[in-house]
């Protein structure tokens, strides 16, 4: 399919907006910075590796913090509105998934849980708690979710993060419904698997690379830029009527539901 600019590259003109990531210094968080400073915005990374600091490109402000602390998200919202003077993109984008949450249920550390239960999920709320006050003062702004194919369906040895990935969904949709009428809009993104340290980090849990980019109808597992090419259409006006949902960005892997294992694709 020929397409009319470079993949990759990006459309969207966002001079003059501010937008914090979260999770931002590595993986998709990382190419949601990048593509929305290269469109001109000014762009705030914050995570909870500050050494990872050092690698973001002059125009990406950095603060360091962990989502599932409130004081963190305080501070890292009021560092925007200071330095940029307003807040109108969060992305909620850090999450945990490390090899040992691959367990089933009955094994499952429970300090991993109220972990993964404090980033992936309180995380998100507390971030968004306090975006929303500054854009309600504003009367404009959007959130972007990162969720996951997992939050839509599952596989074993998952007991945790889709689950807690499904919890994602539902809190874009009570906030977008909460706060439509205050010119706020919010959204979720569901990747597929997507290449970052996150997913290389469990490749051998997923059954190895092969296995896993045979699930994906594309063939192939995605890139980074390709989830931030999908965060910029929606927090962009050309997606000012869509709100309380969510796109998956996933090459087809949805569709194949429970097909997938058991149907591979003919040249695997
Ligand atoms: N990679 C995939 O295939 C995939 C698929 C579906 C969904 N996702 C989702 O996409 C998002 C990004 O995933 P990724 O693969 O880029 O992950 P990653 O592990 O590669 O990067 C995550 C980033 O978040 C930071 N971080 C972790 N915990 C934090 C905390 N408590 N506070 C602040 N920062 C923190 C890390 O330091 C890192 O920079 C996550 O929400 C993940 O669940 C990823």
């Amino acid at each position: 399919m020929k397409n009319s600019r470079p993949k990759g590259s990006v459309a969207y003109n966002n001079a003059g907006r501010v937008v914090l990531v979260s999770g931002g210094a590595g993986g998709i968080g990382r190419a949601i910075c990048d593509a929305f400073a290269t469109s001109g915005a000014d762009v705030v990374c914050l995570d909870i590796n500050a050494d990872a600091a050092v690698d973001l490109p002059e125009g990406i402000a950095f603060v360091a913090g962990d989502t599932s602390q409130e004081d963190d998200c305080r501070n890292a919202i009021e560092f925007a509105v200071q330095t940029f003077g307003a807040l109108d993109v969060l992305v909620n984008n850090a999450a945990i998934q490390p090899p040992s949450s691959y367990a089933p249920l009955h094994e499952f550390p429970t300090e991993l849980w109220d972990r993964m239960v404090g980033v992936n999920f309180t995380g998100y709320s507390l971030l968004a708690k306090h975006a929303l006050r500054q854009m309600l003062k504003q009367d404009n702004g959007v959130i972007v979710n990162i969720a996951s194919g997992q939050a839509h369906r599952t596989t074993r040895g998952v007991p945790a993060y889709g689950p807690i990935k499904a919890a994602n969904l539902l809190q874009t949709r009570q906030w977008g419904v909460e706060y439509a009428r205050e010119g706020i809009r919010v959204v979720s993104v569901s990747p597929g698997a997507i290449r970052t340290p996150l997913v290389e980090a469990t490749l051998h849990e997923q059954g190895g690379e092969a296995q896993l980019a045979n699930r994906h109808p594309l063939g192939r597992i995605g890139r980074p830029d390709e989830v931030a090419a999908a965060v910029l259409w929606l927090a962009s006006e050309d997606a000012s009527f869509v709100t309380a949902t969510d796109l998956e960005v996933d090459g087809g892997l949805g569709a194949f539901g429970a097909f997938a294992d058991p149907y591979p694709m003919p040249d695997s």
